[in-house]
């Protein structure tokens, strides 16, 4: 069957491309079958006269998208299929299905690494609590009328002069006020896809993203994100095989894995998305939460285009049921965008928005994010010499240098799914990697927050969590999940 494989020499598409769009079509068709092995490197570089380096990079684009199984020693083998190999383990708790959903039960006495929100006593009430008093004193009645769809003028004017000290250039027309940053992705999805179009995301990403495009009936292909961000050379083949509706990502302190976009990545981003003409979505909730002296600037701080569309939340390191954030918009979707949000709710609240309106303008806002970066500093020093002390060392991690979250990797084999469990029974509460894909795949990979556990608790969490890998490294349960070895 591989004799008949011929790959265009005089194309302008890369061979290793080809290559893989024809394997894929024959597994898609079900010319292959699951488990059957593919010619061995050579043997195929052979057949087809191309370099060996042209058959490993069709392979290993087949091995991130999932199609095939790579068996160290052994060969590549057509994977089976996904649905068959996780109907029995994604649906192993009820909990992760709730988690899928975007929800997460509270339990008492359990030590939550699975919050990604901060903890309510770190709230600013009593600035919050004079500036509505102060709205309500000033602006009477106004207050709880309907507001303009796009937001309250001033609270976009400050907006923009937020947005000027971050070196983002813009102009009040182009700024959309939402309820939050998962309004902000609701209403563009609702802008701008119709079902079966194709939205990309990083692999793994945010579960409200996921939801939201799904909702729309929207083709998720999703695209492995390395620590220094999104891999360009798999995005750049995907590009020209899918041609998305647009490229959904975070640049800095990515939710789930805490990676951040190095700066050689995001000009190398920019000129993609300019090549391509690739929209990009950048969903920016963390940015400003950084430990260390590095800026970590937003995409769309490094380059005024329209081909990015910028969400800003505010959510995660001030108030999150305040459900504030804004969207900067190109000219050519802004007319849809307020159509979709006055669908959604006609407005945002008038009294919140005038309330953040006058914090932002008093300056209480760089106040209290610069308390929070001092906070969560004790935070993630303690947090960072837990994991490099107790933690075993099979498992691996790259540490983040600023935002809520880490990513955690265990040995091959073994699934993070069943680990959840575990650490569940022990009274501790992680959230698996499964919940970030957007297929629900098993694998080996978890996340930890550390938004909402205090100081004394976090000790005590991570000594557990330690213990419980052990013990799950030291059993029988490779064994079990061997099927779901992921493929990275
Ligand atoms: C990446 C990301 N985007 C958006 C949101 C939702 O934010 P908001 O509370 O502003 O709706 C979250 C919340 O966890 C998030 O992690």
């Amino acid at each position: 069957m591989f004799e008949q494989l011929k790959l265009n020499k005089l194309s302008e598409q890369h061979l290793y491309i080809q290559l893989y769009q024809k394997i894929k079509e024959m597994i898609d068709q079900g010319f292959l079958e699951e488990y059957q092995k593919l010619p061995p490197i050579r043997q195929m570089a052979n057949l087809l006269d191309v370099n060996n380096v042209t058959v490993v990079n069709a392979y290993k684009l087949l091995e991130e998208e999932g199609l095939v199984l790579k068996k160290v020693g052994s060969g590549t083998y057509v994977a089976p299929l996904i649905q068959k190999i996780d109907r029995e383990e994604v649906f192993i708790d009820d909990e992760i299905q709730l988690m899928n959903q975007g929800q997460l039960s509270l339990k008492q006495n359990v030590i939550s690494f699975a919050t990604a929100t901060p903890d309510p006593d770190l709230f600013p009430i009593q600035d919050v609590k004079t500036a509505i008093n102060h709205v309500l004193d000033r602006d009477g009645g106004e207050v709880f009328g309907y507001q303009d769809s796009l937001g309250y003028q001033p609270l976009r004017e400050a907006f923009r002069n937020y947005l000027a000290t971050k070196n983002i250039d813009s102009s009040v027309k182009s700024i959309q006020v939402v309820s939050g940053a998962q309004q902000g992705i609701d209403i563009l999805s609702k802008a701008m896809l119709n079902p079966g179009d194709v939205v990309f995301t990083e692999e793994p990403t945010y579960t409200g993203a996921i939801s939201a495009f799904k909702s729309r009936g929207a083709r998720i292909i999703s695209i492995p994100i390395r620590e220094d961000g999104i891999d360009l050379k798999i995005l750049e083949a995907k590009v020209e095989e899918y041609q998305p509706r647009f490229l959904y990502l975070m640049t800095n302190f990515q939710n789930p894995t805490g990676y951040s976009y190095s700066s050689m990545k995001k000009e190398r981003l920019l000129d993609l998305s300019q090549n391509y003409g690739l929209t990009i979505v950048e969903d920016d909730s963390l940015s400003e939460l950084y430990f260390t002296q590095e800026s970590f600037t937003p995409l769309r701080a490094v380059a005024d285009t329209e081909n990015v569309i910028y969400i800003k939340s505010f959510s995660k390191i001030f108030l999150p049921g305040f459900r504030i954030a804004f969207m900067v918009l190109p000219d050519s979707i802004i007319g849809q965008v307020m159509a979709a949000k006055h669908t959604s709710d006609i407005s945002s609240s008038g009294l919140i928005q005038r309330t953040f309106d006058l914090l932002l303008r008093q300056g209480l806002w760089e106040k209290h994010i610069e308390g929070m970066r001092q906070i969560y500093l004790g935070k993630y020093q303690l947090f960072v010499k837990l994991l490099t002390e107790v933690l075993p060392r099979e498992v691996k991690y790259t540490l983040p240098k600023g935002g809520l979250n880490y990513w955690i990797t265990l040995p091959d084999g073994y699934s993070a799914n069943q680990l959840y469990k575990k650490c569940l029974a022990e009274g501790v509460i992680i959230i698996p990697g499964s919940v970030f894909y957007p297929d629900g795949r098993p694998n080996n990979m978890f996340r930890l927050s550390i938004a909402a556990v205090e100081e004394a608790e976090m000790t005590k969490g991570v000594k557990i969590l330690a213990q419980v890998i052990n013990d799950f490294l030291d059993g029988e349960n490779v064994e079990d999940t061997v099927a779901f070895t992921p493929l990275m």
